[in-house]
């Protein structure tokens, strides 16, 4: 055994949201839009889902280009330059190279001088597990500002002509600015995973399987939407409670509910399962924006703040799901 010790690293006190940014594709897509491609109605899908319209990307509006515009809004929300962040967490399933990641190509084109970067793979959870990992960093001392950018580009692996998923998921990509504080402004996260139910909402084919076929076809998301739909409604309910545990506080202290922008039935569903009180206000971005998966959360909260429904230092409770099964949570104070 050696008598050498190596030195600890320790970082700020505490960590906060410092700032959100956000940025919509600019094509709305009623659902009027989809309905003949699967057999369905603008009533049906407004009914099961609270879906009206949402936004896909177009040419232009790629992964990178889409974090780029979050992530300077979210900058300038929070005053601080490119040039300080030392840390580029991308949550995303729909940047579509295997590698290299996204993250370090998005640092650079933002002017960063060579933060850590990397994307995380938690599909829809993302980008609550990218708050609690940048959380974590701020306060181990591994980084001072982290970037934290949730994007996605679903429509390049969507079956149009899918009934379970074709109208359900979208475009687009939000940010937040972590870094110090004194006082805690993200709360402890509760983040776990269901490996048993693994396949609930997967990539049709693997990419092997794509390579070998006699005539390959891009592989698309495909769910298993009323298993899904159960989880999600009475699981996350409870995941919800112990994040609101964990900081301290109850239902009554709480602001604002930004759930993963899943499907309005299931937002329903897990405010009355955690009786949440009236005065809550729940983000309800799915109307307009469908799922964005990764972006979901930052860009409900986001529209909060922008419409006056969330105010700075506010308490928000985020948690998200999916994919996995996947899902973190963890109360914010509102920048
Ligand atoms: N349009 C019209 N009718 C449809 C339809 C569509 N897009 N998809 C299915 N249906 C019909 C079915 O044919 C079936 O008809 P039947 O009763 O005459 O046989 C009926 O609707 C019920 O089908 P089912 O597959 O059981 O649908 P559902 O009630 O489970 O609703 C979802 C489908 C996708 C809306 C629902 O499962 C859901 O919201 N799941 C959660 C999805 C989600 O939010 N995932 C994101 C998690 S990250």
């Amino acid at each position: 055994m050696s008598a050498r010790t190596l030195a600890g690293s320790t970082g700020a006190a505490q960590a906060t949201v410092l700032g959100i940014g956000a940025y919509r594709p600019a094509r709305v897509v009623p659902n009027a839009e989809l309905v003949d491609a699967i057999d369905s109605s603008d009533e049906w899908i407004q009914q099961r889902s609270g879906i009206r319209t949402r936004r896909f990307a177009g040419p232009e509006e790629s992964v990178q280009m889409m974090s780029v515009a979050a992530a300077r809004e979210a900058l300038a929300h929070a005053g601080i330059d490119a040039g300080q962040v030392d840390g580029v967490i991308v949550a995303t399933v729909s940047h579509m190279m295997q590698t290299p990641a996204i993250a370090p190509a998005i640092a650079h084109e933002l002017g960063c001088d060579q933060p850590v970067a990397f994307d995380i793979s938690a599909a829809c959870a993302g980008f609550c597990h990218g708050v609690g990992l940048a959380a974590d960093m701020v306060r181990g001392g591994s980084a001072h500002h982290v970037l934290v950018i949730g994007v996605e580009r679903l429509t390049d692996i969507l079956d149009r002509s899918d009934r379970g998923t074709a109208f359900i998921f979208a475009d687009g990509a939000g940010a937040v600015v972590v870094g110090p504080s004194d006082t805690p402004g993200i709360g402890p996260v509760v983040w776990g995973s269901d490996g048993e139910q693994f396949d609930y909402i997967r990539q049709t084919q693997d990419w092997r399987d794509v390579m070998t076929s006699d005539s390959p076809t891009m592989p698309a998301l495909t769910m298993q939407g009323a298993a899904v739909f159960r989880w999600a409604s009475f699981a996350m309910a409870k995941v919800g409670l112990e994040a609101l545990d964990r900081a301290g506080v109850t239902v009554d202290d709480l602001d604002c509910f930004v759930p993963h922008q899943a499907n309005m039935r299931i937002t329903d569903a897990m405010a009355r399962s955690m009786k949440l009180p009236a005065s809550v206000r729940i983000a309800r971005d799915v109307a307009d924006q469908g799922n964005t998966s990764a972006a979901s959360v930052p860009l409900a909260l986001h529209r909060m703040v922008q419409e006056g429904d969330a105010r700075s230092g506010d308490l928000a409770l985020l948690i998200a799901f999916g994919a996995g099964l996947a899902y973190a949570a963890q109360v914010v104070v509102v920048p």
